[in-house]
């Protein structure tokens, strides 16, 4: 992936979707992986848990295919799960270079910040304090469906 994931990443997130926590999507032709993302029914962060928006997460395609449209069809397929419980699904970006494919492919896409500023984690990123650049340091976005 470029990224590496920890062992039992995938078999943790089908013992959630099992439970009806989430839904994984998975970009494959017969049996070659190309990507994938999640659907958190509940997400983590407040802005989006206390609305009952469901949140995109953890959309990667495989280095060697970008850029040839299977991470919009990613994305086409979770708005479209979404669209069936929810008017709005949310979505969040890290900050710095590695995210930029996402940032520009998430707001191409209509997504708007939800204008709650940059978090990081689930709590709010206060005006004067400092914050390291990681992956814990993200602006959320919405888009109506
Ligand atoms: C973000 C990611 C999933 C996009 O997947 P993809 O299959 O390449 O996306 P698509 O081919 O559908 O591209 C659609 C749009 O995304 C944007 N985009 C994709 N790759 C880009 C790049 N390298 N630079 C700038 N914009 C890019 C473009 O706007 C593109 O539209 P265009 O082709 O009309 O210019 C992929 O780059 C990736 O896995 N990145 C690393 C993981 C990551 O950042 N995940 C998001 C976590 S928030």
């Amino acid at each position: 992936m470029g990224w590496t994931k920890p062992e039992g990443a995938f078999a943790a997130a089908l013992e959630r979707q099992t439970q009806g926590r989430l839904a994984l999507l998975v970009a494959i032709e017969e049996s070659t992986y190309f990507g994938h993302c999640k659907v958190v029914w509940r997400s983590a962060y407040p802005g989006f848990r206390e609305c009952g928006i469901p949140e995109i997460q953890d959309l990667n395609v495989r280095p060697d295919c970008r850029q040839r449209g299977i991470g919009s069809a990613l994305l086409d397929a979770a708005e479209g799960r979404i669209a069936e419980h929810s008017d709005f699904a949310g979505i969040g970006f890290g900050l710095y270079a590695d995210y930029g494919a996402a940032q520009r492919l998430y707001v191409k896409r209509g997504y708007l910040p939800d204008g709650r500023g940059l978090h990081y984690g689930a709590e709010p990123a206060a005006a004067g304090e400092s914050y390291r650049v990681d992956d814990n340091l993200v602006l959320y976005l919405l888009k109506r469906l």
